[in-house]
């Protein structure tokens, strides 16, 4: 059984006392599923700390994929894993639109990622325009497999994989538990085709305008493993999408 896990991803918000605040709040609560945040880097240590005797996991949004260097403003995976951080999301689509991640830099990041004990939270998911197209399946197991090139099985299956459709992503327009379910169903699909045995262990979230109101829906379909949440993630009424 593949345990559940809501992923509160805060983008550029929270200041490192309000990320205090703010976990401290939610812990009070108890969930059966798994929680994390995935927080601005500067707020890591404050919401760290605010975590401790509690189940919440802390992750941050991003990182670079060599451990050391000259690549200034950057921030490593071995620097993440130095502050007690689980998680890391790879690959979001505002990264791949602003700054210039691509399929390759994605599958550089997991790899160092993994070789650090970090969770992989890798997003793939495609634009209006493409759907339009008819080509959302091609697109999700093209960037599914380049963002797994040369990952061995025993490695994949500690990685988590968010389907997050461009047009649903902080636009108040959730794709259906139909559309979520098949479009996770066809990256389970592309993982059965990559590895034998791992693709019912890995976890695949749906990410895209998830609320209250619709997280149950989307979350009990067979092949949707939990949720990455933005806007929501970051007021109280989360828990009840945890719930
Ligand atoms: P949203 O963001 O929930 O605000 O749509 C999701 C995400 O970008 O991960």
């Amino acid at each position: 059984m593949r345990k559940k896990l809501i992923a509160g991803n805060w983008k550029m918000n929270k200041s490192p006392s309000e990320a205090h605040s703010f976990v401290s709040t939610i812990r009070e609560n108890t969930f059966e599923n798994e929680v994390v945040f995935l927080v601005p880097f500067v707020s890591i240590p404050s919401a760290i700390d605010a975590t401790q005797g509690s189940l919440i996991k802390i992750g941050a949004q991003n990182m670079h994929f060599e451990d050391s260097g000259a690549f200034t403003g950057e921030i490593s995976a071995k620097m993440l894993k130095d502050l007690g951080v689980e998680y890391v999301i790879i690959g979001h689509s505002e990264r791949r639109a602003y700054f210039g991640e691509t399929d390759e830099t994605v599958n550089k990041k997991i790899k160092k990622a993994l070789e650090h004990g970090l969770t992989p939270i890798v997003c793939v998911g495609e634009t209006l325009n493409q759907r339009e197209q008819g080509i959302t399946f091609d697109l999700l197991r093209m960037q599914t497999k380049i963002a797994l090139l040369d990952i061995p099985s025993d490695s994949a299956k500690n990685i988590v994989i968010a389907y997050e459709p461009i047009w649903a992503i902080g636009t108040g327009v959730t794709a259906t538990s139909a559309q979520a379910q098949e479009a996770c169903l066809a990256i389970r699909n592309t993982l059965s085709e990559l590895y034998d045995g791992v693709a019912d262990s890995i976890r695949i979230l749906y990410g895209g305008s998830v609320t209250s109101d619709n997280s149950k829906e989307l979350f009990d379909m067979p092949d949707i493993d939990g949720g990455l949440v933005g806007g929501a993630s970051l007021k109280e009424d989360f828990v009840n999408i945890c719930k």
